[in-house]
C-alpha cells in the first residue's frame, strides 16, 4: 500500500495522534444530542431521506445488501440505508453517538448493528460488505488515504464506496466567518462547546494536521483511484437538493456549502 501524500501527518505536530483522536471523539460525544437535533431538522427531513434513498438505489441497486456506514454519528444516515431494506452496520469512535444510533434504530424497529472503532482502521472483517458509505466524515480524518484503502479492503469484489460530503461554496463568505467565530470563541456557541486551554491546543493541532481541512471532492476522487477503485464518478445530488429546497427549515437555512456524492466500485479480485 502506498501512503497518500495527504496522509503525511507533520512530524512537528506537538500532540500525539491518539491524544488528538481521543479529544475529537470526546468532543463529538459531548455534542451528540445537539448534533442529532440539528441534523434531524436540517439534513434529514422526510423528503431529503426519500431523495437520498432513490439516489442510492440508482448507485447500488436493490436491497438487501450488507452496508457499512463509517462515522455513523447518531445513526440518521444509516437509518436511510436500513429503511431501504439493507443490513446495516454503523461504526463511530464516539460512544454517546453510538448509543443514540442504537436507540434510534431500535425505536424504528430496525435490526442494525453498531460498532465502536476508528474509521481509519475499522475492526471489521475483509471482503464482507457490499457497500461502504460515509457522510460528513472524510474531511475529519487525519489519514483519509489510509481509510479509503481500508474501506476498499472491507468490500466484496464488485462492492461500492459511496461518499457524501459538503464542500465550501467559495462564492459565500459564511463558511469563512463560521471558522473565524469558532476560533475566536475557542469552540462553537451553537453546540455549546468551549475548550479548556489544553483541549484547545489539542483540537488546534488536530485541525492543523487534517490533510483536507475542508473537503475537496477532487482530492477524495484521487484517493479512490489510489486505493484501486474503478468506475469512480460523481453522482448527481439534484434530487436531494430539490428535496431540501422544497422543505427548507428557516432556522437551519444552509449557506456557504454545496454537497457532492462520489461512487466507486471494487474490481473483481
Ligand atoms: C459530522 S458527524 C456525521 C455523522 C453522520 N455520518 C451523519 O452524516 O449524520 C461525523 C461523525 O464522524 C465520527 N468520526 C470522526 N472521526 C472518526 C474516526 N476517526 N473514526 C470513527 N468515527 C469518526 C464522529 O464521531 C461523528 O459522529
Amino acid at each position: 500500500m502506498t501512503i497518500a501524500p495527504t496522509d503525511r501527518i507533520p512530524t512537528t505536530a506537538p500532540i500525539n495522534i491518539s491524544e488528538m483522536k481521543r479529544v475529537m471523539a470526546q468532543t463529538m460525544g459531548t455534542i451528540s444530542d445537539k448534533w442529532e437535533k440539528m441534523a434531524e431538522a436540517k439534513h434529514y427531513t422526510l423528503p431529503q431521506r426519500q431523495a437520498f434513498a432513490q439516489t442510492f438505489e440508482q448507485i447500488v441497486g436493490p436491497a438487501p445488501l450488507r452496508v457499512l456506514d463509517v462515522g455513523c454519528g447518531p445513526g440518521l444516515f444509516a437509518q436511510i440505508w436500513a429503511e431501504m431494506g439493507h443490513e446495516v452496520t454503523g461504526l463511530d469512535c464516539a460512544p454517546p453517538m453510538l448509543e443514540r444510533a442504537r436507540a434510534r434504530h431500535q425505536q424504528a424497529g430496525l435490526n442494525s448493528t453498531f460498532v465502536e472503532g476508528d474509521a481509519e482502521t475499522p475492526p471489521l472483517e475483509s471482503s464482507t460488505f457490499d457497500v461502504v458509505t460515509n457522510r460528513a466524515v472524510i474531511h475529519m480524518l487525519l489519514r483519509p488515504g489510509l481509510a479509503v484503502h481500508r474501506w476498499h479492503r472491507l468490500l466484496k469484489p464488485g462492492g461500492k464506496l459511496v461518499t457524501v460530503n459538503f464542500r465550501p461554496d467559495r462564492r459565500k463568505l459564511k463558511h469563512v466567518l463560521k471558522a473565524i467565530r469558532y476560533r475566536l470563541n475557542r469552540g462553537s456557541k451553537k453546540f455549546g462547546v468551549k475548550y479548556s486551554r489544553e483541549e484547545w491546543q489539542t483540537i488546534t493541532a488536530y485541525r492543523e494536521s487534517l490533510p483536507f481541512g475542508t473537503t475537496v471532492p477532487k482530492q477524495v476522487f484521487e484517493l479512490y483511484t489510489a486505493a484501486g477503485f474503478e468506475d469512480v464518478r460523481y453522482v448527481s445530488d439534484e434530487l436531494v437538493q430539490a428535496a431540501r429546497r422544497s422543505h427548507e427549515v428557516p432556522e437551519f437555512r444552509r449557506g456557504g456549502y454545496l454537497r457532492y456524492i462520489l461512487a466507486g466500485t471494487k474490481g473483481a479480485d
